[in-house]
């Protein structure tokens, strides 16, 4: 029976599509089957980061509509084994509910790990759609303070729900800033949102200039999102800190470095 997990956040922007996408991928590769499914209606891009927008043939609303099966709106990820997409509504699609998005998962969940669904940023009906199709949440915050501010007053609209779990996913981060205190660590994250990180993952270009959502585990940005996956899997949290690699003289160095860039 399948895990359904929201990945949100307050602020736009912050990298929800990112980690669902990415994540996803690292599940898949460790043999779980796993869909990414699109809820960010307004500004729906899943399909593109994942590699499948010339893929996709039936969407959500096909699916709600009842245009085709819901095994019939699943897009097979190109070269990633495991790893499905569906995709969001071409229209504006307000009439659909959490409730309907949870019955129809209710059919597919048997045939999957996990499902992840990617949500809009904010506190509108498309956050609560997707919160009340999940039973679990994953918050993504920048080290921007903005962001962390915002993602509190996420945290406490998730309390009221009845999830399973939530846990905070600390993206973009950078040791070099975080070293020298000019971002919040990540103990100070977890004591100010009162909320355990389970995932630190690096600002890293290969993100950005990635045309699917697959990353070598040899790349510390994919090392990230597969110590996310083996966490999630196993419910034991480990994450490189990014601190690491800017600790001691060559650390200083390096630091000095990025900061001239
Ligand atoms: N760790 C990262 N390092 C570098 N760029 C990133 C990282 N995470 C996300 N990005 C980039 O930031 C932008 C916003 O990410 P996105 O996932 O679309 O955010 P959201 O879904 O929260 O609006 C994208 O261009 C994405 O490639
Ligand atoms: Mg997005």
């Amino acid at each position: 029976m399948a895990e359904l997990i929201v990945i949100t956040s307050g602020k736009g922007g912050v990298g929800k599509t990112t980690v669902a996408a990415f994540l996803g991928a690292k599940l898949a590769e460790r043999g779980k089957k796993t869909v990414v499914c699109d809820l960010d209606f307004g500004l729906n891009n899943l399909d593109i980061v994942m590699g499948a927008e010339k893929k996709v043939v039936y969407d959500l609303s096909d699916a709600l509509e009842g245009r085709c099966r819901a095994n019939q709106a699943l897009t097979a990820c190109p070269n990633v084994k495991n790893l499905y997409l569906i995709s969001s509504v071409r229209t504006v699609g307000k009439s659909i509910s959490g409730q309907n998005i949870k019955q129809l998962f209710e059919g597919l969940k048997n045939n999957f790990d996990y499902v992840l669904f990617d949500c809009p940023a904010g506190l509108d009906t498309g956050f609560h759609r997707a919160v009340s199709a999940s039973n679990s949440a994953i918050v993504v915050i920048t080290p921007a303070l903005s962001s962390i501010r915002d993602a509190d007053k996420v945290l406490s609209v998730l309390r009221s729900y009845n999830m399973k779990k939530i846990g905070i996913v600390v993206n973009m981060a950078r040791g070099d800033l975080m070293i020298t205190r000019e971002v919040l660590t990540i103990n100070e994250i977890e004591e100010l949102l009162k909320t355990k990180v389970i995932g630190v993952i690096p600002q890293d270009d290969s993100i950005l200039i990635s045309k699917n959502c697959y990353i070598d585990s040899s790349i510390p940005c994919g090392n990230a999102f597969y110590k996310l996956a083996k966490s999630i899997v196993s419910g034991r949290i480990k994450y490189t800190d990014p601190t690491n690699k800017y600790t001691g003289f060559w650390g200083s160095i390096k630091r000095s470095l990025k900061r001239k860039l």
